[in-house]
This record gives structure tokens, C-alpha cells and sequence, in this order.
């Protein structure tokens, strides 16, 4: 495994990733990039907002120093608690009971924009994020068809506790992660 850097790659800097703020709505936008199907910009950022309204959420962006109006990347996540729509799909297939949903803080989503990559960006923003929140383990859904996603969460100490289903009928398989965090 590789060290847990929980600090930007040196040309980089964190700040939060706050709603109402201009790099909330880069964020927003550099989601759309990515997942272009997921919605438009109203729907995303209520996606986003709603999420940072939540118990422990935590959110980050990476910015270039010299180029701070720049994102090259973000994560956010939030406590993964019942009655919330994911949590309550995974329970259903995992059972409400599963050791790796109590307690959970869920990792919602972590992209770093294609000229960033391969720099340490998303793997340093997803361990400043684990570092901050206060539970004792992490959950988070990848597509399984997204190898590069699922290599770095690998080497980062996540497993699998579902290969992979669908949350919304006729929607590609999603790889469930658990991750055990040393506190
Ligand atoms: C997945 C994603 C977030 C990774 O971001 P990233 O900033 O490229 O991640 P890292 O740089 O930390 O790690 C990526 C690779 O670069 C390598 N790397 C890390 N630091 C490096 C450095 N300083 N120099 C060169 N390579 C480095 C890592 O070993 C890793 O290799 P791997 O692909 O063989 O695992 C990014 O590819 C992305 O946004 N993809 C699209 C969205 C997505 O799939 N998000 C995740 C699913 S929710």
C-alpha cells in the first residue's frame, strides 16, 4: 500500500468545498465533464448541496498554486446513515445489519480533471478526507467497468463487499468498496 499523503502534491493546494462559492460551482462543472449523463448544472449542484447538508460531510477541491481559479480536482463525502437513497440500496443487498454500514462515513465522490491526473491528486484528496471525518471506516460505489478508479482504490487498502449491482434499473453495475480506517 502506498503511504496514506494526506497533503496536496507540492504545486497544489486544499481548500473546502463549500456551496454558494466559485469553486463549488467549478466543482459542479468539472462533475459534468466527467459524468456528462448524470444531469445539468441545477441538477448537480442540488446533488452536491444536499450532500453538504449532511452529518459529517466533508468536501474538498484542489487547486493549482499558480493557477488557483483553476480546479484540478475535488472530493466530498458525508456519513452514510439509514433512511439516506444509497445507503439503503447497499443494505438491501448487503443486509441493514452489515458491520461495514455501521458507523460508515461514505466517500460520494472524488475526480481530478484529465490534465491533473496521475500526480497524486485524487489519492491525497480522498486520505485528507478520510483523515478529517470521524468515523472508524469508509464505504464508497465505483462503476465496475472503471478500472483506473478501482486500481487506485485498491492500492489505497479498499476491498470489496459487493462486486457489483445496479442502484437504479438499467444502470451499469456499481463495485461497492469497505475500507477499515486507522484510528
Ligand atoms: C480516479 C481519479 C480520481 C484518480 O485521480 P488522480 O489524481 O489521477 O489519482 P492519483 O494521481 O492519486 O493516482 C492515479 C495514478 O497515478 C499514480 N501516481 C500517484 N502519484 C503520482 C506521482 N507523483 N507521479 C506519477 N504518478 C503518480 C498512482 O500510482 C496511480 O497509479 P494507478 O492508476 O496505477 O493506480 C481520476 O482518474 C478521475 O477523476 N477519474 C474520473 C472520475 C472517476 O473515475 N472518479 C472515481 C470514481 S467515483
Amino acid at each position: 500500500m502506498p503511504p496514506m499523503i494526506t497533503e496536496p502534491p507540492v504545486g497544489y493546494h486544499f481548500a473546502p468545498l463549500t456551496p454558494g462559492t466559485p469553486h463549488f460551482a467549478h466543482a459542479v462543472l468539472l462533475y459534468l465533464t466527467i459524468w456528462p449523463a448524470d444531469g445539468g448544472v441545477a441538477t448537480i449542484t442540488d446533488f452536491f448541496t444536499r450532500y453538504a447538508a449532511l452529518p459529517d460531510y466533508h468536501g474538498l477541491v484542489a487547486l493549482p498554486d499558480d493557477h488557483a481559479e483553476e480546479l484540478a480536482g475535488f472530493g466530498f463525502g458525508a456519513r452514510s446513515l439509514p433512511g439516506d437513497w444509497w445507503h439503503e440500496r447497499l443494505a438491501a443487498h448487503v443486509g441493514v445489519e452489515h458491520p461495514a454500514l455501521q458507523d460508515a462515513w461514505g466517500l460520494v465522490d472524488l475526480a481530478v480533471a484529465p490534465q491533473h491526473r496521475d500526480k497524486g491528486i485524487g489519492g491525497a484528496l480522498m486520505e485528507t478526507l478520510l483523515a478529517a471525518q470521524p468515523c472508524p471506516r469508509a464505504l464508497l460505489s465505483t462503476e465496475v467497468s472503471n478500472a483506473g478508479a478501482r486500481r487506485l482504490y485498491e492500492r489505497h487498502g479498499w476491498s470489496y463487499l459487493h462486486p457489483g449491482f445496479a442502484f437504479n434499473p438499467g444502470d451499469q453495475p456499481y463495485a461497492v468498496m469497505r475500507r477499515e480506517l486507522a484510528r
